[in-house]
């Protein structure tokens, strides 16, 4: 069982902590087709529980189909989908992995999928009689006093769902409502590997959005860790077990920590390319949040398809905050692991490290 650490009480913490909820019970987990679910079906399964996987209908299972695992069809904007999904299926803790499949939608559908499911997962996993109930925050950036910073969209809707989940639980009989942990996951191996592959590919930083964090945020101090899917499926675990946090939300990445300049300069090294840096100033990143909240907000999604990202990234450069994600050991060693075998797959794969594989 890992440690578990705790960011500022936030009042909201809710439900006495339950008793553990122990193998072989069932554990439904929603999200469980996407990147993140996968790794967590999977570290359920190792330690001997039995998991529901929550799907939508169009989603392909077939990977996930084995021992120990059932398979109910719902879509957690859908509340009826959920109380059929869920009614009696015993589940003693539901976990959420859901999220967005694309940025590029309008802000109304992120609130439906990340505040509404959240609030209908939450309630369905309460009438059911589960016990705990687990979920993502993005975590990801918070203001420099430790709170959450919900001028980023995907932020905002996650904490309206939890705000909502966690009202739900005040109005429910005491002891019956599920206990709520919000985990916060720095960053993503996933997206560690599409910017490692994004540099690759163009070798100049410029060219995308998800490179140009060295134009926005290189002399900046935002600082990540980014953490594999695995690290975090074990600590979707360990919340099965351990006391419920008393601010209701645990981390997880780190504890190396990097800007998003030294994040980019050591994939540019694996790669053997150096990276040049170009700050924005803080006024002008400022004034293109503006615009990209304005062309939200008219519509010119189309135009600008990374809209959320570019808020996303904007918000993170405008943000001094030191970045306090701590709790996996090893961070910098995974991370130029992960750097150093990619380098290495490429090698192999084309004969050339940084050249372009994917035809970009
Ligand atoms: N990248 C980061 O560093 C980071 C950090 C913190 C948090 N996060 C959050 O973590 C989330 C999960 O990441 P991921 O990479 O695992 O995402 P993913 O691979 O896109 O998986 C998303 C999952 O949500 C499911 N889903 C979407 N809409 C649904 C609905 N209406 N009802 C039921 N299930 C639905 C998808 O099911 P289908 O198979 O049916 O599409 C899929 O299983 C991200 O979206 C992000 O918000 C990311």
């Amino acid at each position: 069982m890992s440690s578990t650490s705790e960011s500022a009480p936030d009042a909201a913490s809710l439900g006495t902590s339950p008793a553990p909820v122990q193998p072989p019970a069932t554990v439904a987990v929603a999200g469980a087709t996407g990147w993140l679910g996968g790794h967590v079906v999977a570290e359920l399964l190792s330690r001997g529980y039995s998991v529901l996987v929550l799907a939508r209908a169009s989603a392909d299972v077939s990977s996930l189909i084995g021992p120990h695992v059932s398979v109910a069809r719902c879509d957690v904007t859908d509340p009826d989908s959920l109380t059929t999904a869920l009614g009696g299926s015993g589940a003693a803790a539901v976990i959420s992995c859901v999220g967005m499949r694309s940025l590029a939608v309008p802000d109304a559908d992120i609130f439906r999928l990340l505040r509404n499911g959240t609030a209908n997962l939450y309630k369905a996993a309460s009438d059911c009689g589960a016990a705990r109930f687990i979920t993502i925050a993005e975590g990801i950036h918070r203001t420099a006093d430790g709170t959450v910073n919900t001028e980023f969209v995907l932020n905002a809707a996650r904490e309206a769902g939890l705000a909502d989940a966690r009202t739900l639980a005040a109005e429910h009989a005491t002891a019956a409502a599920p206990a709520i942990v919000a985990l916060d996951i720095s960053f993503f191996f996933k997206d560690a590997e599409k910017i490692f592959n994004t540099l690759a590919a163009s070798r100049d930083p410029r060219k995308t959005v998800e490179a140009s964090l060295t134009l926005i945020s290189g002399a900046w101090d935002v600082r990540i860790n980014p953490i594999s899917g695995r690290d975090i499926a074990t600590r979707f675990a360990d919340c099965l077990i351990d006391p419920i946090p008393t601010s209701g939300r645990a981390t997880v990445g780190g504890p190396q920590t990097y800007t998003f300049a030294e994040f980019v300069d050591l994939a540019g090294a694996a790669l053997g390319i150096s990276v040049r840096h170009r700050s924005l100033p803080r006024p002008l990143a400022r004034a293109l949040l503006l615009v990209a909240r304005l062309g939200g907000a008219l519509g010119w999604r189309k135009a600008l398809a990374a809209h959320n990202m570019l808020a996303f990234l904007l918000v993170l450069a405008m943000d001094r905050s030191p970045g306090s994600l701590v709790g996996t050991p090893g961070g910098q060693d995974k991370v130029s692991e992960l750097f150093a075998r990619l380098a290495t797959e490429r090698c192999h794969g084309d004969g050339a490290p940084g050249s372009n594989g994917s035809g970009r």
